[in-house]
């Protein structure tokens, strides 16, 4: 890009106004949905209950460091709203009191925190719950009743985070 870097962090590789780590979750999400859909699918259709943890597990802890690099970047290098800035659902003068969280893209934003807080403390729930309750090797037990409605929840959760998520980042990244 002419002029140098037009904002703060590292740009993304998707084309838009997305920095890296936001391109990287905007993708990370749609493997992330596959994969616990594969999961749950092992354990419900196939009884591949050993399985069906240990991906479980595996995809907590991906979560889990994608996050705290996510917040890391968000939070002390990338600048999301002057990358948002040109989206015309983002006010140029975002800085003005109240003008970020009036917009269509701040709202969005608040929508996508409402499902992806609570996701976030339902899976560590889920995950020590099945840790600590179900037997090992991971098999049916007193405990499933319980597992199988909390995590139909938190999968239900993942996914309406990953789709707000993905509304938001549309509408101040690409729009
Ligand atoms: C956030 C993480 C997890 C999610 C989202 C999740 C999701 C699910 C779902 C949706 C089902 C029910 C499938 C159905 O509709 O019948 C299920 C069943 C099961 N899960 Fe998980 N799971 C997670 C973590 C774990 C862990 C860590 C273990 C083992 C320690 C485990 C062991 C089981 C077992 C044994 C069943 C079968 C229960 C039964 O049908 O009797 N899950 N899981």
């Amino acid at each position: 890009m002419e002029g140098g870097p037009q904002f703060s962090g590292i740009d993304g590789f998707l084309g838009t106004r997305g920095s890296l780590m936001l391109d990287v979750v905007f993708v990370a999400m749609f493997l992330v949905l596959v994969v616990m859909g594969y999961s749950i699918w092992l354990v419900r259709d196939r009884r591949q209950f050993e399985l069906h943890k240990r991906i479980q597990l595996a995809l907590g802890i991906v979560l889990l460091i994608a996050l705290v690099a996510f917040e890391i970047d968000m939070q002390l290098l990338t600048e999301w709203e002057t990358r948002a800035a040109a989206s015309p659902y983002f006010p140029d003068d975002y800085q003005a009191a109240g003008a970020k969280w009036a917009s269509v893209v701040g709202v969005s934003l608040i929508v996508h925190l409402l499902f992806a807080v609570p996701t976030a403390f339902l899976w560590v729930v889920v995950i020590v719950g099945a840790l600590r309750r179900f037997p090992r090797p991971a098999a049916p037990s007193g405990y499933s009743g319980r597992h199988v409605f909390w995590a139909r929840l938190a999968a239900a959760g993942m996914v309406l985070t990953s789709l707000t998520g993905w509304v938001f980042y549309w509408l101040a990244f690409v729009a």
